[in-house]
C-alpha cells in the first residue's frame, strides 16, 4: 500500500472513497458544509434521511456527485471531548472495515476533523500516524488465514491518502509510515493467535520466532524440554509435559545481553503462550472450548512487539520471553495436588491445572530476570474474571511499584490503549498458602482475579506490570472497529514503552 499526503481540501482529493469523520451531531456551517455543496448535498441529504448518525462508528456511503472522489463515506466518531487516540484509530478502521468485499484501490481520509476535536490531545503527525494504523488494522480479516481468497474480507488498498489542508506534509509522511508499521505488528500479532491449535504449536511458534528474529537480526533462543528440566523451570514443564507437542521456551533479544536502554532499562515483554488450554486434568466444560487456542495471545503479542520495535529503531534493548505450552490431560500430565519447584526455587502446589499460565508465567519470568531485566511486563489471557469484570474494551493491570505501573499508562496514553488498574491486596496471599509446598497455584473463587496478580508477584523482584487481556485479547463477536477474533490488544502499549527508551 502506498502512502500519500495531501494538503489539498478534501473537496479537491480524488480517490474511490473519501472518509469523512463525523464529530458529534453533524453541523454544516464550517468546512463539513462546503464539502456537501460541493457534493451537491448528498451529505445533507443523507443527515435530513437520519442515516447519518452521531452515534459512534456508524457510517453512512453516499455517491461522490461533482467530487473528484467517487463515493462519500462517513464515520462518526462521537463526542467532540471524547475524541480520544483510540477513537482515531478505530474510525479508520470502521471505515477499511465497511468497505469489505468492495474493490477500492484508493482511500482518502480527511484527519482534520479529527485533530480539532477537543478530545484529541496529537499534532498531525500523531493524527496521521493512528489513522493509518487504524486502516491497516481494519484490513485485517481473519477468514484470510485459511482462505486467502476469500471475497468479504476488506479491500486491500493501493493508496491511502492522507488530507490534511494546510498541514505538514512531511511530518504527516513520517507518522504515517510509523502507523503503518505498528497496524501491521498488530496484524500479525493477530494472525499468530488465531491460527489453531493443530497449526500453530509451541515447535512451530518457536519457528516463526526464528524466522522473525532472522529479518530482523534479533537473538534468539529457543529452550526444549531437556534443557527447561535441567534448568529447573519445574512450573513451565508442569504444564509443558502432559501434551504430545513438547514445550518451548522463546527468548528473543534486540541490543546486547544486558544493555541498558536510553533510560537505563532491560525491559523484558512476557507472553503467556498457551497454544491450546484444555485445563489439563481439571479439564474445561466443552461450551467455547475452541477460543482456548487463543490462549497464546500474550505470546503473539510480545513477539510481534519486539518485531515492530526493531523495524521502528533497530537496536533497542529489549527482551521478549514467551512460554509456549499445549495444556492437555493425558498420562504424563500434572495432577491436582502435585508440587513442583519453580524456577526461583518456590515449592509450589499445583491445586487446579486450568490456573496453568502463572506457573508459565512465573518461570518465564525469573528466567527474564537471569538474562538482566530490570523491568517487566507480562502479558497473558490469564482469567475468565477480568473478562466479567471489565469485558472486552478495557485490559486489566496490576503493576508495582507505582512509577513503572504509571510508565506504562503513559505509553498506553500514546498509543490510545485503555486499561484499568487492579489493586494487589497483600492479605489475600495467605488465602494462597499450601499446606505442603510455599504456595498453591489456585485459591478460593472470591478475589480470584486479585490472586492471580499476587501469584505472579512471587516471581518477580523487579519493577512489573501484569496485563490480562482475556476479556480484550479477542472478539467474540465482530465490531464495526475489529474483526472477529484475535485483536492485537497491548502490542501499541508495548512498542510505546520500549521505544521510550530507544537511543
Ligand atoms: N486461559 C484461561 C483464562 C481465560 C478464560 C481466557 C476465558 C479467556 C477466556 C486460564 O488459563 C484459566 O483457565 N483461568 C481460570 C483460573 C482459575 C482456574 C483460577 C479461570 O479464569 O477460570
Ligand atoms: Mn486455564
Ligand atoms: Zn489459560
Amino acid at each position: 500500500m502506498q502512502l500519500r499526503v495531501v494538503t489539498d481540501q478534501p473537496w479537491d482529493v480524488a480517490a474511490d472513497v473519501l472518509v469523512i469523520p463525523i464529530i458529534g451531531e453533524p453541523s454544516f456551517d464550517g468546512a463539513l458544509g462546503e464539502l456537501d455543496r460541493r457534493a451537491g448535498g448528498e451529505l445533507r441529504a443523507l443527515a435530513e434521511f437520519k442515516e447519518l448518525k452521531a452515534k459512534r462508528y456508524t457510517s453512512a456511503l453516499a455517491p461522490g456527485g461533482e467530487l473528484p472522489a467517487s463515493w462519500l463515506l462517513t464515520v462518526s466518531a462521537g463526542e467532540t471531548a471524547k475524541v480520544d487516540r483510540e477513537v482515531a484509530v478505530r474510525v479508520a478502521a470502521t471505515a477499511e472495515r465497511r468497505l469489505a468485499g468492495r474493490v477500492v484501490r484508493s482511500m482518502a481520509v480527511w484527519v482534520s476533523p479529527l485533530i480539532d476535536a477537543e478530545g484529541f490531545d496529537g499534532d498531525i503527525a500523531t493524527a496521521a500516524e493512528l489513522v493509518a494504523r487504524g486502516v491497516v488494522e481494519g484490513s485485517y480479516d481473519p477468514k484470510a488465514i485459511y482462505r486467502p481468497e476469500i471475497e468479504s474480507a476488506p479491500p486491500r488498498l493501493d493508496e491511502l491518502i492522507i488530507v490534511v489542508p494546510g498541514g505538514d506534509s512531511t511530518a504527516a509522511k513520517a507518522g504515517a509510515e510509523r502507523g503503518v508499521i505498528i497496524g501491521e505488528g498488530a496484524n500479525t500479532a493477530r494472525t499468530l493467535a488465531n491460527r489453531s491449535a493443530n497449526d500453530l504449536y509451541p515447535e512451530v511458534m518457536a519457528e516463526e520466532a526464528r524466522a522473525i528474529a532472522e529479518r530482523h537480526g534479533l537473538w534468539i533462543d529457543v529452550i526444549d524440554e531437556k534443557r527447561a528440566t535441567e534448568l529447573g523451570m519445574g512450573m513451565f514443564m508442569a504444564v509443558g509435559r502432559g501434551s504430545s507437542n513438547p514445550p518451548r521456551m522463546i527468548v528473543m533479544r534486540s541490543g546486547g545481553e544486558g544493555e541498558r536502554d536510553k533510560r537505563d532499562r532491560h525491559v523484558a515483554f512476557v507472553g503467556k503462550g498457551v497454544c491450546f488450554d484444555s485445563g489439563g486434568i481439571s479439564i474445561k466444560p466443552s461450551d467455547r472450548m475452541e477460543e482456548m487456542k487463543m490462549d497464546k495471545a500474550g505470546a503473539c503479542t510480545v513477539i510481534a512487539a519486539i518485531e515492530t520495535v526493531a523495524r521502528l529503531a533497530p537496536g533497542t534493548p529489549m527482551l521478549a520471553v514467551a512460554p509456549m505450552v499445549e495444556n492437555m490431560p493425558g498420562p504424563h500430565s500434572t495432577r491436582p495436588g502435585d508440587i513442583v519447584t519453580a524456577l526461583n526455587g518456590k515449592k509450589v502446589d499445583i491445586t487446579n491445572t486450568d490456573a496453568e499460565g502463572r506457573l508459565i508465567l512465573g518461570d518465564a519470568m525469573t528466567y527474564a530476570e537471569r538474562l538482566g531485566a530490570t523491568h517487566l511486563v507480562d502479558v497473558a489471557t490469564l482469567t475468565g474474571a477480568v473478562a466479567r469484570a471489565l469485558g472486552h474494551l478495557v485490559t486489566g493491570a496490576f503493576g508495582e511499584p507505582q512509577d513503572w505501573y504509571d510508565d506504562l499508562v503513559a505509553a498506553a496514553g500514546r498509543a490510545g490503549e485503555r486499561y484499568w488498574q487492579l489493586p494487589l491486596i497483600d492479605d489475600y496471599v495467605q488465602d494462597m498458602e499450601s499446606w505442603y509446598a510455599d504456595l498453591q497455584n489456585s485459591g478460593s473463587a472470591d478475589g480470584s482475579l486479585v490472586k492471580s496478580g499476587l501469584f505472579l508477584r512471587e516471581f518477580v523482584t523487579v519493577p512489573w506490570v501484569h496485563l490480562d487481556i482475556a476479556g480484550t485479547g479477542y472478539y467474540r463477536k465482530a465490531q464495526p472497529f475489529g474483526a472477529r477474533g484475535a485483536t492485537g490488544a497491548s502490542h501499541a502499549t508495548l512498542v510505546e514503552l520500549a521505544l521510550a527508551g530507544a537511543a
